[in-house]
């Protein structure tokens, strides 16, 4: 199971597509189009948004119930796959996943044009109306495609309250049923193949001793119930989440693989106690091309902090950790490293601020460790790396108690490291 250990962008995409190549079936269990994936093979780059990244390396694919679905997306990667050459004949989604519906993406946008300067800075793909409708039971399922009947009643029975709220609540454009219904039945028919048991699936292939990964979406600090509440998004992204969201017991998973970067980055708002000052912000976001791959945002670049680091382990149960994009750091002289945290009383911490006005007034408490001025592309084993890279990811070992078994060097497929 691989999970973000920070703010998301970590990477993830590309460590998937590492180990899918031993993994023989891969599974989204949350999240929908909000996350992006990119991933490069060769002279090829893959953006991908609703599928599994194991999508790439030609394995089954399985889109859990607990993601949510915008047939648009997806049936747009399908295309898109299917036209270079990517087969989806084994792609397997969840009758019980949630679509993502037109006033969702509405809903979104308007709510976060209300909320002014306390935006959370969504990405605008109608994740957190389409949660809140799950939660309501108001939602309309994948299943509902399969039945035009049922799906025209629902989209009628939504649509009857979400056009109140459109028009009274955000002065926003009502929905047209016939449109809406017409839209819905041209993806069901191009979806309805795909719609599967996927609980079923997934045990059956454990029980026949299939290796099964599981790929997280966003991160650890963007959890709903764990993370910066309430700049977070409206999913479970945290490891024991994958056991509800494709519906197999907990006890199923056997390793947690937390994906960090060599620094920090956060899109949107909200606090962030190792963010950057001064220009070195704007040099680490140019080195690592810190721009949102679904919304082209800036990301906002830190330190590598090992608080919210220790926090991420703690609550995902990492036992192991794949660091990515060290070869930005290479650019940099000396690297501060935030150890620990000073609250507002001045105390000093080491654990995750567990009260958020804590987190909010929390400042950074640095180790600096000296830098390396190699490139790290020709790097083949983490032993050619450079002395001072080779301490840095000791001294972030020894901090978290967890072995850095993956170190990402680079863009390309090949620029993963790993331990001997
Ligand atoms: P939402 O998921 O679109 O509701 O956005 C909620 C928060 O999660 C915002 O701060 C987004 O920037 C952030 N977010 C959602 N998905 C991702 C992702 O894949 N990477 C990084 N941040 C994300």
């Amino acid at each position: 199971m691989i999970v973000g250990a920070q703010w998301g962008d970590e990477g993830k995409g590309k460590i998937v597509d590492l180990l899918a190549q031993d993994s023989d079936v891969v599974c989204r269990y949350q999240g929908g189009p909000n996350a992006g994936h990119t991933i490069v093979v060769g002279e090829e780059t893959y953006k991908i948004r609703a599928l599994p990244s194991g999508i790439v390396r030609g394995k089954p694919c399985v889109i859990g119930n607990g993601c949510v679905v915008d047939p648009e997306v997806l049936i747009g990667e399908l295309d898109e796959f299917e036209r270079r050459g990517h087969p989806t004949h084994e792609v397997f989604v969840s009758g019980n996943a949630h679509l993502i519906m037109p006033w969702h993406l509405a809903i979104d946008q308007a709510s976060e044009r209300r909320l002014g300067k306390l935006a959370i800075g969504t990405t605008k793909r109608g994740i957190g109306p389409c949660y809140a409708d799950k939660a309501m039971r108001l939602g309309i399922r994948v299943q509902d495609i399969l039945d035009a009947k049922i799906l025209r009643q629902k989209i009628e029975a939504a649509l009857a309250e979400k056009n109140l709220w459109l028009e009274r609540v955000y002065e926003s454009e009502p929905f047209d049923l016939e449109t809406v219904a017409a839209q819905y039945e041209g993806y069901a028919k191009r979806l309805r193949p795909y719609v599967s048991d996927t609980s079923l699936y997934v045990d059956s292939a454990l029980r026949r001793g299939k290796a099964v990964l599981f790929e997280g979406a966003q991160a650890t600090l963007l959890d709903l119930d764990h993370g910066t509440y309430p700049f977070v998004t409206s999913s479970n992204p945290v490891a024991s989440s994958a056991a509800t969201g494709t519906g197999i017991g907990p006890q199923r998973i056997d390793h947690v693989i937390g994906v960090a970067k060599a620094y920090v980055t956060r899109v949107g708002e909200g606090p962030f106690p190792s963010e950057i000052e001064g220009p070195d912000q704007e040099r680490m976001r140019e080195l690592g091309h810190e721009y949102g791959t679904v919304t082209g945002r800036s990301r906002r670049c830190g330190w590598l902090d090992l608080v919210a680091l220790r926090y991420a382990v703690r609550v995902n149960g990492i036992d192991r950790l794949a660091l990515t994009k060290l070869d930005v750091l290479s650019h940099f002289a000396t690297l501060p490293v935030c150890v620990r945290y000073t609250l507002r009383d001045g105390a000093e911490t080491g654990d995750f601020p567990a009260h958020q006005s804590d987190f909010h007034a929390a400042r950074p408490v640095y180790e600096t460790l000296p830098g390396w001025h190699e490139a790290l592309d020709e790097c083949t084993s983490v032993d050619d790396l450079p002395a001072a890279a080779r301490r840095y990811v000791e001294f972030v070992e020894r901090e978290l108690g967890v072995e850095v078994t993956l170190i990402g060097t680079g863009a390309e497929r090949k620029s993963v490291l790993t331990r001997a």
